[in-house]
């Protein structure tokens, strides 16, 4: 049935919703594969304007063509955005800023997962520089119009993972100290500090913000994956869910009317959830701000 979304998977219980999102605008980044496509393709179906913010434009031009095919929409557009460089994500905002009237829901869902140590085009160690300081210098440049268009959403894709790692304040690039999977758990650390301090800085804005572990999902994600991770992953595979199921945590918190009164918090499986206690510190949320801002050379209050 049409419009009708149901989370059949055995860890997530259930959940649908036939909400329309006629006249919305929504950014999606990394919608071209994944979760992000799965997200679009699901939210294309309700009516909006979408914007998918891909850094791979041929093949973002494949998802958006199936998507058109499989929504009925035909009000989906592509924008370059390669999040591992400033320079890139100030052209996407300024286009966005110029063209847009409105902008209703920031999904902040591109990612990249335990990649060997590389550093983005300003010198971030990639991780923490895409997932994390990409997103917040987006979500920065885009604020304005997500405040003049209110009720208006923020959602950032983080992880279970986030309990991998910790915020290495004195050496956040990971230059002494390498190690993948921990680079990867402090973005997505990140990610959830920067959605509780969003929801303090935007209060009574109509700007909320939520941050969402989709699940152990089957996506291109593992592509930087060790042969011992990749074995572990075989093991695990008839637990994991699909893409569309990987997509529901981040449909429901776009749609779902109640959320309207709810900012900060951590949802899995279409529900609030626990984070761990380094990801309720709004003291390092805080320092992890302001160091954002500094790196990014920003001012943001
Ligand atoms: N899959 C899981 O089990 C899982 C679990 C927890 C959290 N997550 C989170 O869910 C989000 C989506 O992941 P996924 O599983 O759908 O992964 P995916 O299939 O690998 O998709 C990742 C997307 O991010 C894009 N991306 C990567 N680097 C980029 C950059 N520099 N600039 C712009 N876009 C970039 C990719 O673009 P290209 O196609 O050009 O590479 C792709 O569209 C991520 O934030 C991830 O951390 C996933």
């Amino acid at each position: 049935m049409a419009n009708i979304y149901t989370l059949r998977d055995f860890f997530g219980g259930q959940w649908s919703s036939n909400a329309r999102l006629d006249d919305k605008t929504i950014i999606i980044t990394g919608a071209n594969t994944g979760i992000g496509k799965e997200t679009t393709k699901d939210l294309a179906k309700r009516g909006p304007r979408i914007i998918m913010a891909c850094r791979d434009v041929e093949k973002a031009e494949r998802a958006q063509r199936e998507i058109m095919e499989e929504s009925g929409n035909q009000n989906i557009v592509i924008r370059k955005l390669d999040l591992s460089d400033t320079r890139s994500i100030r052209e996407f905002a300024e286009v966005i800023n110029s063209e847009e009237r409105s902008l209703h829901l920031l999904i902040n869902n591109a990612g990249v997962m335990m990649c060997p140590y590389s550093k983005t085009a300003d010198g971030f160690e990639m991780q923490f520089g895409v997932n994390h300081l990409g997103h917040f210098l987006l979500t920065f440049l885009l604020i304005d119009l997500l405040k003049r268009s209110a009720p208006s959403r923020i959602i950032n894709l983080s992880s279970m993972a986030h309990s991998w790692g910790t915020i290495t304040l004195d050496d956040i690039n990971s230059e002494r100290n390498y190690h993948s999977r921990r680079a990867y758990g402090q973005s997505k650390l990140a990610n959830i500090l920067f959605t509780r301090s969003l929801a303090k800085k935007l209060k009574d804005t109509g700007v909320t913000s939520y941050a969402v572990h989709p699940g152990i999902v089957r996506t291109e994600l593992k592509r930087h994956m060790n042969l011992g991770l990749l074995i572990m992953w075989k093991v695990v595979r008839p637990f994991t869910k699909t893409p569309v199921q990987g997509a529901q945590t981040t449909i429901y918190c776009a749609v779902q009317p109640e959320l309207d009164a709810e900012s900060g918090g951590y949802y899995s499986d279409c529900r609030p959830s626990r984070c761990t206690r380094a990801a309720r510190d709004d003291e390092m949320a805080e320092k992890l701000w302001e160091l954002s801002c500094n790196m990014l050379g920003i001012l943001w209050d």
